[in-house]
């Protein structure tokens, strides 16, 4: 027997109920006044949800020195020896911070996401942190919910498939390297009602299976460590005193072994929720439906060994618990390397971090307007004038949930635009105030107008009963497009905005989601061409908060929408199509597809042999671009309504001008299957294929399952 197989259970022999119990026991820290509960051995694991020790006007937000003596209480002072584990938001980097995970989602790029996470790991494990509570995997179709900004979108297939990738690059860790990563929030926080936070999920159990557990079922399947509970109730249940999700779905049908750990005192939440009468009956629904550690709540170290004692609850819940908690320390390597080596100064970002926060920023851009190709502008121009409330920001283009990002380390819009321009350029900016006279508009001749939301108004209780630009940004602009200049507006948010007369009024528009420390050189080189707006919406842009949900797999009705038809299902007073498909981004060139193959016009489902097919693409413009190549499926005939189309496959492709490549994609029958009520299941019938640069497709072709 390997000394890794015997430890957890010697140890656990060994542990009394109380020391098990501690290891459940979450708290916010360290700090210095619980060195004393750690020595008891009352604390598993700290969630280190702000400044960490060291001097608090000091901008190191993490104290290694103080992390490592509070680990120093743990492994030499207490009884056991068993070591704390740190946990910590590291949602879209550590001190490199990249853009927000609906950024990341705009790339479209798993290996650049990937990438980011393999970084952010490397970083905040060398300031002793073992465990991120990401990726963010909640669906969400509606922009009024701030915490859009953290998730991947409204697809589950896009979802699924960069759920992989943060898991696998967090997996890929060596001993005593990087970080434990996390799945939340299990499940459909972005469901909530109203798009308000921690709100209601009234989902049906079909839309549960089809659009908010498959990107945690890959997440499980790629083999993430831990999953953390949601806030929310799901059809009136709260998560956190789920058994059905958390015992059946996850643990016996998925085979998940990880643990799993509530969000932010959810269970005393389960008192307003007005599932437990007191703490004690809310530590006891959470210890049996699967919750194996209590975040900051503390009833599970107040409750459980009283509920143990009087039959309430067994104590081998308990033991399994404990176990899990242990194996994922030992599996950090924190009992062999407990201890950070010390840093000696902050670690600013390093070249290469930057280099890959640019690139993934830019190619998180979506260029959602180009009249005339305005863009890319010359470097070489006379003057230029870049205006706006976000044109000189730092910290905002940071995004929700940097606690370790440095505003100081952001290289705002206006300083990368500046970086960009000839020593003849004048550059007219808008000064403190960031907004520049007509005067100054109409001598520029060109104006870029930096525009958006601070991430404050996105992220956590983020939610807004409106979708528009803040007020009195969108007044501005009109001014600016009555100054009959060339305008192009750069929009920074942290969710889908209602920006049609935005569209309406500029030239050109760049859609960019908080793009991180590099947004404004990347902003720069989208600008001039430098780089390619290389995003494609990951989420369906409305055009006003009035069609929420909105969102492309939208399911058949009996009267679909008809522009000349009144009894359809559309609006009096809108165009019920949103103002931006998902998938849609424009290029710096222009891509064509034709030749879509099938190896087979009929599949046999029992064999398991997928669907094959290819497609040319070909560049046809005068530059080298990138695109994101889209396979789309419609399920025509199907035992219930089906979504109008699903993504189903997307690879994104780098072509030299006048070059050519042909795709091939492969979609398993099993890709297709649905809810039925019972169980997953992939029905015979004829399928309809899309290929092409968004949701809309470009291309099709049927197949039939057999
Ligand atoms: C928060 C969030 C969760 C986060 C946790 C720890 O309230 O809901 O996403 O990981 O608490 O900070």
């Amino acid at each position: 027997m390997t000394q890794e197989s015997t430890r957890v259970p010697s140890l656990l022999e060994r542990m009394s109920l109380q020391e098990k119990i501690g290891q459940l026991n979450q708290l916010p820290g360290p700090e210095d006044r619980q060195l004393e509960i750690i020595r008891a051995g009352g604390v598993g694991s700290f969630v280190l949800n702000r400044r960490a020790g060291g001097d608090p006007a000091s901008p190191i937000s993490v104290s290694v020195e103080f992390l490592n003596r509070a680990q120093r209480t743990a492994v030499e002072e207490s009884r056991l020896g068993i070591p704390i584990l740190i946990g910590r938001d590291v949602i879209h980097g550590f001190r490199t911070v990249f853009p927000i995970p609906l950024g990341q989602a705009a790339t479209w790029d798993p290996g650049a996401v990937g990438a980011a996470a393999r970084l952010a790991a490397s970083e905040a494990r060398a300031h002793s942190i073992h465990w991120t509570f990401t990726p963010m995997l909640d669906i969400c179709r509606d922009g009024r919910w701030g915490r859009i900004a953290e998730g991947f979108g409204e697809d589950p297939w896009l979802c699924s498939r960069l759920a992989e990738a943060a898991v696998r690059a967090y997996r890929e860790r060596a001993r005593g390297e990087g970080v434990a990563c996390c799945a939340k929030h299990f499940a459909a926080y972005g469901a909530a009602e109203g798009g308000r936070d921690y709100n209601s999920a009234e989902i049906s159990e079909r839309s549960l299976h089809d659009i908010y557990l498959p990107p945690f079922h890959a997440a499980v399947a790629a083999g993430v460590d831990t999953i953390m509970s949601a806030f929310n109730n799901l059809n009136g249940l709260p998560t956190a005193a789920n058994p059905k999700l958390l015992r059946e779905t996850l643990r016996e049908q998925w085979g998940f072994t990880g643990l799993v750990v509530s969000d932010w005192n959810a269970l005393n939440e389960l008192l307003n929720h007005g599932v437990a009468r007191d703490q004690a009956e809310a530590a006891a629904l959470a210890a049996k439906a699967g919750v194996d550690i209590d975040m900051i709540a503390g009833a599970f170290a107040a409750n459980l060994a009283q509920l143990v004692a009087k039959g309430a609850l067994s104590e081998s819940v308990i033991d399994e618990a404990a176990a899990r908690v242990l194996r994922l320390k030992e599996g950090l390597g924190l009992f062999d390397q407990p201890y950070a080596k010390a840093l000696a100064s902050p670690q600013a970002p390093a070249a290469k971090g930057r280099e890959l926060a640019r690139r993934m920023a830019a190619d998180s851009i979506v260029l959602l307007k180009n009249a005339g190709d305005i863009l890319p502008l010359s470097p070489s121009r006379d003057a230029i004038a870049v205006t706006g409330p976000l044109a000189s920001a730092k910290d905002e283009l940071l995004g929700t949930w940097a606690p370790d990002g440095w505003g100081e380390d952001v290289v705002r819009v206006i300083d990368g635009i500046r970086s960009k321009l000839g020593p003849k350029v004048q550059l007219i900016d808008g000064g403190v105030s960031n907004w520049i006279s007509i005067s100054q508009a109409r001598q520029a001749g060109v104006v870029v107008a930096v525009l958006g939301e601070h991430p404050l108004r996105s992220g956590e209780a983020g939610a807004v009963s409106d979708i528009g630009l803040p007020p009195g940004q969108l007044e501005i602009l009109r001014s600016l497009a009555s100054a009959g200049v060339s305008l192009i507006a750069v929009v920074i948010s942290g969710r889908p905005l209602a920006i049609k007369e935005v569209l309406e009024l500029a030239d050109a528009v760049l859609y960019v989601f908080h793009p991180g420390i590099e947004g404004g050189n990347a902003i720069a080189d989208v600008l001039f061409g430098d780089a390619e707006p290389g995003g494609r919406l990951p989420v369906t842009l409305p055009r006003s908060v009035g069609q929420i949900p909105i969102y492309y797999a939208y399911h058949r009705t009996g009267r679909p929408p008809e522009p000349a038809l009144r009894d359809c299902s559309q609006y009096l007073d809108e165009d019920w199509r949103p103002l931006r498909e998902f998938g849609f981004g424009l290029s710096y060139t222009r891509f064509e597809y034709s030749d879509l193959k099938l190896e087979r016009s009929r599949v046999e489902i029992r064999d398991g042999s997928p669907i094959r097919l290819s497609v040319k693409v070909t560049n046809v413009g005068d530059r080298a671009g990138s695109e994101v190549v889209q396979i789309y499926v419609s399920d025509l005939h199907a035992s219930l309504v089906r979504p109008v189309k699903e993504l189903k496959g997307f690879e994104k492709v780098r072509l030299e001008a006048g070059r050519s490549r042909t795709l091939s994609f492969e979609v398993a029958p099993a890709d297709l299957a649905f809810f039925n009520g019972r169980e997953l299941v992939t029905e015979p019938g004829e399928f309809k294929l899309l290929v092409g640069p968004d949701s809309c497709g470009e291309l099709s072709a049927r197949v039939e399952l057999i």
